[in-house]
């Protein structure tokens, strides 16, 4: 009898516990306070929402969806039990636009925010509150009272879809898991050297040439072919302008504005293939197919070895600016218009007679006030379709056009200098948001050009010390897909470290702690894993670091895991919980021989086992 009533005593704890345990929300909210209600959902729920704002309805039948699709029905006349909706009579200005507030009891669950933005966000906490696996009317989840607002309010992601090509459905999973996280700008990186994905009516040779090259696999660079004669461009695609629509209206229901880019003048090679007259030497080209065109010296200085600039001196090509960016402006609401900027060659200008003239005849000293003479007359052109520009922070150089905005990617020094000049910026630097960066060891990652870590995007910091914050939008994290063929690859690249971002661009900043995030990563890694979404796990692998002491190789091994452990062997013996477990720096003894490593908790593997033969440990300390 005892026995049995103690046994029911520990499972209603063990149960209360589980329940009451710390939330796992991300990005963290402003403040959490947990109660000691549960609220059930049976099938004795209503709905009362106390507003006729559309948006707002859209949002709660989203919600009510999400609902539907956990086995969770409603009754279908007022019950005691309801989730409240409502929309601030006087505005809250400690929420502003896309703060709630969201408060769970056993009876119900109030959501209220100033705006149907601040609704849909809550919507994004409450769903986080779910368990990951549900049971037909017996889900619960824990009381709590949260206020939440956005530190910052451009909390972005950019996918290039140019270098592979993403579909309808693809560019919208991936709007709809960045929504999830609250990150509400989808910069979409729409042209560049390896396709032209948006249809311009005006302008049709765009898609119909521009957007299509020949098939080729593997890494961009050297190993690619050029295209044969009469090979047939049969790799691409674009959106036509009927489905740019209906992506506008897909993200505006979750909360996202699109900024869409069109890169110029440089990374222009798509543009080119279709009418090469806008370049100096109007040669004819073909869309890159990921072959290499261009030299790179290190310290961002770089040769094109084809020609991939617009010609600024030609009036045609303000034409051509004029018409791409009317029919642009006319398919997305949203503010911003990106124009690039970034990258642009210069050397065929230098080399060019009539440009040479017309740099003399317009008082322009340097390309590079002939570039910023084009990025400005770029700039009223993006002004006279009511729209405000931005671009990447190479259109600084030369003198920055009025009422531009600057995104910061070689690292923070563009935005602070443009901050100095009263202008907006959004940080989006290579050394802490660039997602198509490794995001571990190389003998399991892809190596591309630079390393980032989860640990590492999570110390982004935005505002630079001495910085007048009130310039700062927010931030950004980029996904280039020269190396990114797919959508699970893409997820993949982006999350985790899309985690760290949307923490880092939302939450106030003295609420970042590294142990509580990867705690809470953890459990979201269950929540990818649940919907079969691909996401890197290489945050658990051991952090392999060799360096020579007294002519010895030593190595030292770490990860960022809480409750972990590293096995290791250097016998070339395998598996490696049956070598050493890990506790200071050790010698790796000369010989024909390879490093085994691997994470582990409660004895289970939670890491992939690098393998790492001596020779390379040697070739990394060489570095
Ligand atoms: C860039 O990464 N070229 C903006």
């Amino acid at each position: 009898m005892h026995t049995r009533f103690f046994t029911l005593l520990f499972f209603i704890f063990f149960q209360l516990s589980a329940i009451f345990a710390q939330h796992n929300i991300i990005p963290i909210p402003v403040s959490y306070t947990a109660t000691n209600e549960v609220f059930i959902f049976d099938n004795q729920l209503s709905y009362d929402l106390k507003t006729n704002d559309s948006q707002t309805k859209q949002y709660v039948e989203q919600f009510q969806n999400f609902l539907l699709g956990k086995g969770i029905s409603f009754a279908d006349k007022p019950t005691d039990k309801s989730i409240q909706i409502s929309l601030y009579k006087n505005f809250n200005s400690e929420l502003g636009d896309e703060g709630y507030t969201l408060e769970i009891n056993k009876k119900s669950i109030n959501l209220s925010a100033n705006k149907a933005a601040g609704i849909f966000n809550g919507f994004q906490t409450l769903k986080q509150l779910f368990p990951i696996t549900t049971k037909n009317n017996s889900t619960k989840i824990a009381g709590c009272i949260i206020k939440d607002y956005p530190r910052f309010k451009w909390r972005g992601l950019m996918l290039d879809v140019s270098r592979h090509f993403f579909t309808v459905d693809e560019v919208k999973a991936y709007i709809n898991k960045m929504a999830e996280y609250k990150l509400n700008v989808f910069h979409w990186h729409l042209t560049d050297d390896q396709g032209w994905r948006i249809e311009i009516k005006s302008l049709p040779k765009l898609t119909e040439i521009g957007a299509w090259r020949v098939e080729r696999y593997g890494r961009f660079g050297k190993t690619r072919i050029e295209p044969n004669p009469n090979e047939k461009a049969t790799y691409g695609g674009f959106y036509t302008q009927e489905q740019i629509k209906d992506i506008v209206n897909y993200a505006s229901k979750k909360n996202i504005t699109i900024v869409p880019e069109i890169d110029i003048p440089g990374h222009s090679m798509a543009a080119l293939a279709a009418y090469p007259e806008l370049s100096v030497k109007k040669e004819s080209k073909y869309v890159v197919p990921g072959t290499n065109f261009a030299e790179w010296y290190g310290n961002g200085k770089f040769k094109m070895l084809i020609e991939n600039t617009l010609n600024p001196t030609d009036e045609k090509v303000y034409e051509f600016v004029d018409k791409v960016f009317t029919e642009v402006a006319q398919l997305f609401p949203g503010e911003y218009i990106h124009m690039g900027g970034d990258e642009a060659y210069h050397g065929y200008w230098e080399e060019n007679e009539t440009v040479q003239n017309f740099m003399i005849k317009n008082n322009l000293k340097d390309t590079h006030e002939l570039q910023s003479y084009f990025v400005k007359r770029v700039e009223k052109i993006i002004s006279s379709k009511g729209k405000k520009m931005i671009g990447w922070d190479e259109i600084l150089e030369g003198g920055l056009a009025d009422g531009a905005t600057v995104m910061s990617w070689r690292g923070m020094k563009g935005g602070i200098a443009a901050v100095k000049m009263e202008h907006e910026v959004v940080m989006s630097p290579t050394t802490f948001a660039y997602l198509d960066y490794s995001q571990g060891d190389h003998t399991v990652e892809n190596k591309i050009y630079a390393d980032l870590s989860l640990e590492k995007s999570y110390t982004f910091e935005p505002v630079p010390e001495g910085v007048d914050p009130k310039y700062i939008l927010g931030g950004q994290g980029n996904l280039w897909t020269e190396v990114v063929p797919n959508l699970p690859y893409a997820f993949y690249m982006t999350y985790p470290r899309a985690f760290a971002l949307s923490e880092t661009l939302w939450s106030p900043k003295e609420k970042k702690n590294w142990d509580s995030f990867i705690d809470r990563t953890e459990h979201h890694f269950k929540r990818f894993d649940a919907t079969k979404t691909n996401i890197s796990k290489a945050v658990y692998d051991p952090i392999v670091h060799v360096y020579i002491e007294n002519d010895t190789l030593m190595c030292e091994l770490k990860n960022s895991i809480l409750n972990s452990e590293i096995y290791y062997t250097i016998d070339n013996t395998y598996p490696v919980q049956f070598g050493f477990k890990y506790e200071g720096s050790f010698e790796i003894p000369e010989g024909n021989l390879s490093l085994r490593t691997q994470t582990f908790r409660n004895n289970k593997p939670i890491s992939r086992q690098l393998q790492i033969h001596r020779t390379e440990l040697i070739k990394r300390v060489q570095k």
